[in-house]
């Protein structure tokens, strides 16, 4: 993978003010932690986060609790792993700052007319953070992240920004071979709210024939973009909170409330709502005006919100909560501890499947340990007719029953859905005949689709998650 240069960050970190509350900016700090794991899936041994931080393994494990039972983390024996609904934080942010949602299409409009990747990035501190991003030529993948930064003076987009250019060239200077252009997009103000990067390869374009050859299409959608927020549309009401909510700190006791309380804050924001004052943050979040106010002074001083007379708004930093590692998911990743759990309950083999010409691919499995089990792994296609995952994806049913694959099988399935409610995958139960009872697994398994599309629709907001 490629690595990342960060924004580096000021060298002498001034004291937090008397008002931060610890315990919040401890959480923050694993959280952030865990998004640059060098893994780049979010994932690090408790242990490597005591070391990361700096924190007291105590410290770590009360804090990765309470960010478990906020649904943010994962934990599993000695790792602490980004969780889906925390893409609820980053969403809010990305939502707030309305460029992905407002141009994102746009962007994928113009990366399939030039059959090049296409980015959008902001302005963060002294570098820029990319917002959007459409991958295209995947064997050559530079992977730059929705919520990756990079310094001002090392990418084109980050020209743009710095040196107030209209076209900016970047040739070669993050990574030998590629080669990009970035231009502005500008606001109804004339302020330059976010720039539009078309990034390829020397083996395609030379740097300085790569403006020539994407120009026309590159200028025809900075105008579209800037049409479209002259329009300014914000997004309606209906459209808030289409998140999980997480669950609330109050339930459990071992929960550092201070930590819990003070992340609904970023969540209070949104399209619909890019800025709040203070009052409306607390009645937003159900917050005491004291407390909120203090996570707003703990967000300022960390560089995660700013305020402009009494409006508060947040920055992309906020996306260093998780969103890069986050984004970078696909189904059956995001599937798997619940397909776990799942076939824990039965005590048999369920999966993933999607179509596959005639045929229904596995895409994930887990199968318990015993004598006799079902054995389809991963990759394997199975004529749709013969399972209950290949009638279900061929229909449109709630559920599906088929005996088969072999003599002796009998499956069950269920679908799962995308944000827009279109079948993506099947969700099945595999066991031998006459050892479950159909309701039974049916709800089950509709209780685990369930589980698996909230998490699908909270990841997919904004980014695309492949369904294999
Ligand atoms: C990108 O990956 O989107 C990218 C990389 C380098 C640039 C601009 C964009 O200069």
């Amino acid at each position: 993978m490629l690595e990342v240069p960060t924004v580096p960050s000021p060298s002498v970190t001034p004291q937090p003010p008397a008002e931060a509350v610890a315990p919040l900016m401890r959480g923050l700090d694993v959280l952030r932690s865990l998004t640059a794991a060098e893994s780049g899936d979010g994932t690090l041994a408790l242990a490597d986060l005591a070391r990361t931080t700096g924190l007291a393994r105590s410290t770590v494990d009360r804090i990765c609790a309470t960010l478990a039972h906020l649904g943010f983390v994962r934990l599993d024996g000695r790792d602490a792993s980004l969780a889906p609904p925390l893409m609820t934080v980053a969403n809010a942010c990305l939502d707030a700052l309305r460029v992905p949602g407002v141009l994102g299409p746009l962007a994928d409009e113009l990366a399939d007319e030039l059959d090049e990747s296409v980015s959008l990035a902001v302005p963060d501190g002294d570098g820029i953070r990319f917002v959007h991003q459409v991958l295209r030529r995947r064997a050559l993948s530079i992977s730059f992240r929705v919520g990756d930064a990079l310094p001002g003076g090392g990418c084109a987009p980050g020209l743009v920004f710095r040196d107030g250019l209209s076209l900016a060239v970047d040739d070669q200077l993050v990574e030998r071979g590629l080669v990009a252009v970035a231009v502005p997009v500008r606001g109804p103000d004339g302020s330059v709210v976010c720039a539009v990067s078309v990034v390829s390869h020397t083996s395609r374009h030379a740097a300085g024939e790569l403006a020539g050859a994407v120009r026309g299409p590159l200028e025809t959608c900075v105008r579209k973009m800037e049409a479209e927020l002259n329009q300014a549309p914000l997004l309606d009401e209906s459209q808030r909170g289409s998140g999980q909510s997480p669950a609330t700190e109050d339930e459990a006791p071992a929960t550092i409330q201070s930590l819990a309380r003070g992340l609904r804050v970023l969540t209070a924001f949104d399209g619909a709502h890019p800025t709040l004052t203070l009052t409306e943050i607390a009645e937003a979040t159900g917050l005491a005006r004291a407390t909120a106010r203090r996570a707003l002074i703990t967000y300022e001083h960390l560089g995660y919100v700013t305020h402009e007379d009494r409006a508060f708004r947040l920055t992309p930093r906020v996306l260093t909560l998780g969103c890069a590692p986050l984004s970078r998911t696909t189904l059956p990743r995001i599937a798997a501890p619940h397909l776990a759990a799942l076939s824990k309950r039965l005590g048999e083999s369920v999966g993933l499947s999607v179509p596959d010409g005639n045929r229904v691919r596995c895409t994930a499995r887990v199968t318990p340990r015993r004598v006799m089990s079902v054995d389809i792994g991963v990759g394997s296609r199975l004529p749709a007719k013969d399972t209950a995952a290949g009638l279900l994806l061929r229909g449109d049913g709630e559920s599906a029953v088929a005996d088969g694959p072999e003599a002796g099988l009998r499956s069950v399935a269920v679908p799962v859905r995308d944000r827009a409610g279109r079948v993506v995958s099947a969700l099945d139960v595999t066991a031998h005949q006459g050892r479950g009872d159909d309701d039974a697994w049916t709800e089950a398994l509709r209780d685990t689709a369930a589980l698996i599309a909230a998490d699908l629709h909270v990841t997919s907001r904004f980014v695309s998650v492949p369904v294999h």
